[in-house]
């Protein structure tokens, strides 16, 4: 028996990258599940792919009545809800402070915070009647870590993080579990599309973004290999499962020991560097 037989789960952004992963393990471990995006041709390929186990939902998960309706049509057509992974989310951009466009601020919030708070809005009534529920709220290791992401995306994942905790103090008593999965860099298509190409062809040339992450690699993360879809997917499978009942507000960090600290091959040159300060300082008071 497969660890989410009987389960039914909604997963945004499903129509590529982890989302579209998740989508497959989860329906590999016996659960149906409502594939949400924007791309309509994208999910519908997917969800056919899947058979009945899978439906496509068109959706934006930054207008209200999208969400809505998607956890509508998933719990319509599957009778319940046991998941959702909000997952939908778009890259990082960066603009100094001075330089900000507010619009685009706003635009990141209404995806990675608005649309995981609708999300769950209309997800927890139909959970908390069953008295079970697991939400995964996907970010970022940029929520926690300033620097790399930008301004407008790790602001956004900070709050999702934040959001997170909120609502599992809240809902834990209603058998809800809340938490957070949070990668590091991983080869989808988001690099790409952040540089302007067609999303299509974005998803499609994942090999872009593993060469382009393996450029920063030694420098950035313990782990020497690349980050994929499937990584994230099995974390979100862990969490979605009665395995992880114990688990909730917490934030699930995938990424390859990045965040832990500095990685050997960054601080090797540079420990050299101090030690041989350090030396010839003293050497030169002894003298
Ligand atoms: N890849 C990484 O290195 C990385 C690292 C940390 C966090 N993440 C997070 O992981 C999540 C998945 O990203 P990914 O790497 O798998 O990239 P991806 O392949 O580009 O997936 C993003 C998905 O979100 C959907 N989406 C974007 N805006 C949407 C909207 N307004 N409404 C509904 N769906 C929307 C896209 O589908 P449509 O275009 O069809 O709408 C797409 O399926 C994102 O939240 C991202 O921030 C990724």
């Amino acid at each position: 028996m497969g660890a989410l037989e009987g389960k039914v789960a909604v997963i945004t952004g499903g129509s590529s990258g982890i989302g579209a992963r998740t989508a497959e393990l989860f329906v590999e471990a016996g659960a149906r599940v409502a594939i949400a995006g924007r791309r309509r041709a994208n999910g519908e390929r997917l969800a056919k792919k899947l058979g009945d186990a899978a439906i496509f939902v068109q959706t934006d998960v930054s207008r209200e009545s999208d969400v809505k309706a998607m956890i509508g049509q998933a719990t319509a057509r599957f009778g319940r809800l046991d998941c959702l992974v909000n997952n939908a989310g778009t890259g990082s951009r960066y603009d100094a402070i001075a330089d900000l466009d507010l619009d685009r601020f706003d635009a990141a919030i209404g995806v990675h915070v608005r649309g995981v708070l609708a999300g769950m809005k209309y997800a927890v009534p139909i959970m908390a009647a069953q008295k079970s529920g697991s939400v995964i709220n996907v970010a970022s290791i940029n929520g926690v870590h300033a620097g790399l992401g930008g301004v407008y995306y790790s602001v956004a994942k900070a709050a999702t993080i934040h959001l997170t905790r909120c609502a599992a103090m809240e809902l834990g008593e209603k058998g809800i579990r809340v938490n957070t999965l949070s990668p590091g860099p991983i080869a989808t298509g988001i690099f790409g599309k952040g540089t302007g190409i067609d999303h299509d062809e974005a998803d499609e040339h994942l090999e872009a973004a593993e060469a382009a992450i393996s450029t920063i690699l030694p420098q950035w993360q313990p782990l020497p290999y690349v980050g994929r879809a499937e990584d994230i997917a099995q974390a979100a499978l862990f969490l979605a499962s009665d395995a992880s009942r114990l688990l909730t507000g917490h934030n699930l960090v995938v990424d390859g020991g990045m965040s832990a600290g500095w990685p050997a091959g960054a601080t090797r040159d540079a420990l050299a560097c101090f030690r041989k300060a350090v030396q010839t300082s003293l050497s030169k008071q002894r003298t």
